[in-house]
């Protein structure tokens, strides 16, 4: 306990050591905030641009801000711009450097303590031997970086059906989408005797009554992979059973080699090694689509805000609370991550340059596009929630857990922007919001985003709680605790195999040649871990507290602080329904799964981009 306060106690005396020493003081009230923070004066809180009684000086800021940031070349894929010039590069600075302060204690303990000790644990069994023995790997393992340990029923219940489809719905909900019985046509055949085995429909009746759905990871055969690891390029089909309503796998091609189609009818291992294939593929999908799908979308129009807006502006202000620390993330990721031989080309089959690849591939067909790609809208799109032409999902955790999480989220954006907006007209006034709006297009180019001018404030909502969505929770579910917890488990989701996928089916005596050794299972824990920030709830920077920093409340009004004490306590009540969640008799979560999905606890997520 005493190492925790000191580590803190050392963190926040140089951050404030950071943030009193800024050359400039466009968002220190960003800086400030999230952890304890130096009261700077707050005697000008946020006020438009028509009621500022300072306006020369504000034209005077904006002029300078425009100079001072600039637009430069994306970087980890070719997706949005990545910020540049004076401002821009002090930002990007001052930001890596809170990232290293964040990101200390993981490391420290990550090295210093946990990888030492899962690798007594392995040596003391005598190394991993069976797919059972991995479970070693976790065990009472990764106590400092990951608290909450292994989701429960992901190292008991990992071989069934049910835990393999629902992680597509929960672990990483945006890789499967329901087939359009008449839009849309089938990848790939299944046997008619084997469908009408598992399912007593046959492949085209299940397309036709709306109950199939692919996830198709087959652009990933076209990516380069590290010499020595082997992956696939999986497309599977997924079906709602007729009888039981059970959302479960049909079927799974995995695209190289001699393209092999498994089902869950084949020999134990055949099956096991397909869904382990997919879950591969899965996971690279997971970790690079977040990079175009969060940080790519909300850094452009942040940046568009830094060259339209004043610091006082209440739009910049709240952008500039939610970007916390953003752009230390792709300078560093680019730097120590998705470097040539980095963590991921440690780990990885497919490359860094296949990581990079991958998001600029996604970026303008997906994840890029600002408006289709939101929360409610791509759910829909996808057949996920309100399908019109197939049965409803008999639960679909993603959503379950999300709505009212984002609801919460829409309830504070609006009281925020009613606070300052009283009308429509208002708004339509606002140059600098105007101004931000025609930026966002023809500067930032942003995707898919919504029309200048801006003249209604429920559009001002939608694009405010999109980006706080963005940050915390659309990052999170992908990243964070969720990598530690559950999506990188090992054996059923490796990060690569280690020899070709088999040639044919029946031919597998043995998984464990395919599989991570102790050297590289180590390695794969301990890469995933590292992305956790396990002290949040200390730092109040958890998503509970997403709009509760000092400094930003202090330049806002009676009536924000008192809807953001209301989202406080709405998200403490939802991160405790999470936390009392257990298995029923039947063994299995109340949202219909053989294991406890709780990484996007509010009281566990940041709030901000983090990684
Ligand atoms: C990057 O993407 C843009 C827009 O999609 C495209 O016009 C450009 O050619 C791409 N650049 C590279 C280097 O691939
Ligand atoms: C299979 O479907 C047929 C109708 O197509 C139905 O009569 C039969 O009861 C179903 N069998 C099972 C086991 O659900
Ligand atoms: C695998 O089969 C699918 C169709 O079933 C085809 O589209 C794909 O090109 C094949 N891939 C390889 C590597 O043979
Ligand atoms: C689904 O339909 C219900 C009932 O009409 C509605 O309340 C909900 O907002 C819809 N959800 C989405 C994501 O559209
Ligand atoms: C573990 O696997 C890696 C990658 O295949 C290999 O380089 C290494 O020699 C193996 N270690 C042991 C102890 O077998
Ligand atoms: C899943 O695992 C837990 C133990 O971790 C067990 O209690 C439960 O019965 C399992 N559920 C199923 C459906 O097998």
């Amino acid at each position: 306990m005493l190492s925790h306060l000191f580590v803190n106690g050392l963190t926040f005396a140089l951050l404030s050591a950071i943030c009193l020493s800024l050359p400039y003081d466009g968002t220190q009230q960003v800086l400030s905030d999230h952890k304890p923070s130096i009261n700077l004066p707050t005697n000008d809180g946020f006020v438009l641009p028509v009621f500022d009684s300072k306006p020369v000086s504000r034209a005077e800021e904006i002029r300078s801000n425009r100079i001072g940031y600039q637009y430069g070349p994306p970087l980890l894929g070719n997706t949005s711009y990545f910020p540049t010039g004076p401002l821009g590069d002090a930002m990007v600075q001052r930001d890596k450097q809170m990232w290293f302060q964040d990101v200390q204690y993981v490391t420290e303990k990550v090295n210093g303590i946990e990888i030492p000790q899962a690798a007594r644990a392995l040596a003391e069994i005598g190394g991993i031997k069976t797919l059972s023995d991995y479970a070693t790997l976790y065990d009472g393992q990764w106590k400092y970086s990951i608290p909450d340990g292994v989701s429960p029923g992901m190292l008991t219940n990992w071989t069934q059906d049910l835990l393999f489809s629902m992680e597509r719905l929960s672990n990483n909900p945006y890789a499967v989408k329901r087939i359009h019985p008449e839009d849309q046509i089938l990848p790939f055949e299944v046997e008619q005797s084997t469908a009408k085995k598992l399912t007593n429909m046959s492949l085209e009746e299940l397309h036709r009554t709306g109950r199939l759905f692919v996830a198709d990871h087959s652009i990933q055969a076209g990516y380069p992979t590290i010499p020595g690891r082997w992956t696939a390029a999986c497309t599977a089909y997924f079906y709602i059973h007729p009888k039981s309503g059970d959302f479960l796998p049909l079927a799974i091609k995995t695209n190289v080699g001699r393209n092999l189609t498994y089902t869950p009818l084949d020999d134990e291992n055949d099956w096991l090694i397909a869904k382990m294939s997919f879950e591969m593929n899965d996971l690279f999908h997971g970790q690079n689509l977040h990079l175009a799908a969060t940080h790519d979308v909300a850094e452009p129009l942040h940046q568009a805000a830094l060259r339209t807006m004043s610091s006082r502006h209440p739009v910049r202000g709240l952008l500039d609370r939610l970007m916390y620390q953003a752009y230390a993330v792709r300078p560093i990721g680019d730097e120590v991550l998705y470097n040539p031989g980095g963590f991921f080309d440690q780990s990885f089959a497919l490359n860094n340059e296949a990581g990079r690849l991958f998001a600029g591939d996604m970026y303008p067909v997906y994840a890029g596009l600002f408006r289709s790609s939101q929360f409610r809208p791509d759910l829909v799109t996808r057949g996920l929630v309100n399908c019109t032409y197939g049965p409803q999902l008999k639960s679909m955790p993603f959503y379950e857990t999300v709505e009212p999480m984002m609801t919460a989220i829409e309830d504070f954006v609006t009281v925020y922007v009613e606070s300052y907006y009283p009308s429509d007209a208002l708004l339509t006034h606002d140059l600098e919001v105007q101004d931000w709006m025609v930026e966002a297009h023809v500067g930032a180019h942003v995707l898919d985003f919504h029309p200048a001018p801006l003249t209604e404030r429920a559009k001002l909502i939608n694009i405010l709680s999109h980006i706080a969505f963005l940050c915390g929770i659309g990052h999170h579910v992908l990243n964070a605790a969720t990598l530690g917890e559950a999506a990188g488990i090992l054996p059923l989701h490796p990060s690569a195999f280690q020899k070709p996928l088999p040639e044919c089916k029946g031919c597998i005596d043995d998984l464990m040649p395919y599989l991570h050794n102790d050297t590289e299972a180590l390695k794969q824990a301990s890469l995933l871990v590292r992305f956790n920030r396990p002290l949040l709830e200390e730092w109040d920077g958890n998503l509970v507290n997403q709009w509760s920093g000092k400094q930003f409340l202090a330049a806002t009004s009676d009536s924000v602080r008192e809807a953001a004490a209301k989202f406080k306590r709405t998200m403490e009540s939802i991160s405790d329904h999470i936390r009392a969640q257990v298995f029923d008799d039947n063994g299995f979560g109340p949202q219909g799964m053989p294991f406890i999905w709780r990484s996007i606890d509010p009281r566990k997520i940041p709030y901000y981009l983090c990684v």
